[in-house]
């Protein structure tokens, strides 16, 4: 699908975000011939650097990892830099100016900052005159800290562009597995009539990092991980397991969709939050083969109740979900790198097999996001070889780069174009996101009532005990991907 000329503007450019994903993701778009010539890519921060002072700043953390030097020269030729502070009056004609000179151009502002600064940024754009019908803004997630600030945020955006100018993103759904999840979902006759409560025992959503908190600290510490991981990436990877099936996949069709899910969460509040939920924070341990300190230590022993850890019990009331789990955990620091959903269904009703034959496993759909993305399917078999009939558990397995051979695009690299050809699909609407807040709320606010610090637990673990507890009281355990 083509793609216009565009001028996409990071503020925040010099930040984690940026320089970690956003512009690798850009690098390797125009390495593949798809950024159109004269596209511009303008970073904004308040640092003082000047076009060649950013450009060699890229060019330390782009250069390597195989990255063809000249293509990559070729590519910063296309990216500019303007220091300004939004909350500044200087700076900004400057910027203007810049951005002026292509009045062709698709303009994207991607606000890669804190959220309390959305709003000076949207209005300033707005007083330049930056908003026209072919502006694009990006909010990064999360949008705001609760429901009463993120509609703040989404009143003072709306001001200046119009709902369908702005693309709050959740790069989760920009992962490849995510999307073939609607492809496996609706593109097979096979999955569709088992997808329910009658058929299918529970979910698990698991997010694993073995990072710390990083250079981050003055914006984790204050979200947490609800607030940085369950209310957003999770919760759409939910809903992207859980909702009808959309008539279409216009925007539209999927986003009422996952909102439907979204508004049938049950709640989880004061009164339940002991059961369905488990806070965690990392200690020193050993990430990766490497001692790395705690959570306390990295912010210079500073006391924190922020959580790096969360498991929680959700469900959703409604027809085809009544009754089934949707067991949901997240975590930095822990043993590896996975992230992957697991769709565990109900075992045969009888089994005509002695006991000698070995125990009969449940079917499990498992769906990798990362890392080695690919689908699973562990079914029961009869062990080969000549003695009696015993039961063996085998997955069908694909691993999408041994079938297909290529590596899979980053998910900011789908994404980024998706905003310069103005599909909003794959990114969150304003009731989305106002109705993850309503429910995720009542979990802060139960655990800011029952004055209880988070669990610790030793980096390179699962997580605090009582997360394994969480789900061994339902009579469950975390999937573990071997026989
Ligand atoms: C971000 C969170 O949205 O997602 C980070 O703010 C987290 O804390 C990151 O590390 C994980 O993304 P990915 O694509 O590496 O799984």
């Amino acid at each position: 699908q083509k793609v216009d000329t565009f001028d996409l503007v990071i503020f925040g450019g010099t930040g984690d975000l940026a320089l970690r994903k956003l512009l690798p993701a850009l690098f390797h778009r125009y390495a593949d011939g798809q950024i159109p010539a004269g596209s511009r890519i303008v970073g904004v921060a308040r640092e003082p650097l000047d076009d060649a002072g950013y450009r060699a700043q890229l060019h330390e953390s782009l250069a390597g990892n195989g990255a063809d030097p000249a293509k990559l020269d070729a590519f910063l030729q296309q990216v500019f830099y303007r220091p300004l502070d939004a909350r500044k009056d200087e700076g900004w004609d400057a910027f203007a100016a810049l951005i002026g000179e292509q009045p062709e151009h698709v303009r994207v502002f991607y606000l890669s900052t804190s959220p309390e600064l959305f709003e000076d940024i949207c209005r300033r754009l707005g007083q330049c005159g930056l908003n026209g019908e072919r502006s694009r803004v990006v909010l990064e997630k999360p949008i705001g800290r609760d429901l009463a600030s993120a509609n703040r945020i989404n009143d003072a955006v709306g001001q200046v562009f119009a709902e369908s100018q702005t693309y709050r993103i959740d790069h989760y759904l920009g992962k490849e597995t995510v999307q073939n999840l609607l492809a496996l979902r609706f593109g097979n006759a096979l999955f569709e009539p088992l997808w329910n409560a009658s058929h299918i025992d529970h979910v698990q959503i698991t997010v694993a990092e073995t990072l710390g908190l990083g250079r981050r600290a003055g914006y984790y510490d204050r979200a947490g991980a609800l607030r940085d991981m369950v209310q957003n990436h999770l919760l759409q990877l939910l809903c992207m397991v859980a909702m009808e099936a959309p008539a279409s996949l216009t925007p539209d069709a999927v986003r009422d969709e996952k909102l439907k899910v979204l508004r049938s969460l049950k709640r989880i509040d004061e009164s339940n939050a002991s059961q369905l939920t488990v806070r965690g924070q990392y200690r020193a341990g050993v990430a990766e083969g490497q001692s790395v300190p705690g959570y306390p230590d990295e912010l210079n022993g500073a006391k924190s109740d922020t959580e790096t850890f969360v498991a929680l019990k959700a469900e959703i009331e409604n027809w085809r979900w009544a009754g089934v789990p949707f067991y949901l955990r997240t975590g930095k620091r822990l043993p590896e790198r996975v992230s992957e959903i697991v769709v565990a269904f109900k075992p045969v009703p009888h089994s005509i097999f002695g006991a000698g034959a070995g125990p009969l496993a449940q079917n499990r759909l498992v769906l990798r996001l990362q890392p080695d993305e690919g689908v699973k399917l562990w079914l029961t078999i009869k062990d080969p070889g000549p003695g009696g009939l015993r039961l063996r558990h085998v997955p069908l397995d694909m691993s999408f780069a041994e079938a297909f051979g290529v590596a899979q695009p980053d998910a900011y690299e789908r994404l980024l174009l998706d905003v310069v050809r103005g599909n909003p699909t794959l990114f969150m609407r304003r009731d989305e996101v106002e109705a993850a807040w309503r429910w995720a709320d009542p979990i802060l606010a139960a655990w800011a009532a029952s004055g209880e610090a988070p669990r610790p637990y030793a980096s390179g673990s699962w997580g605090p005990s009582a997360s394994v507890a969480l789900i061994e009281r339902d009579g469950r355990t975390w999937h573990e991907d071997s026989e």
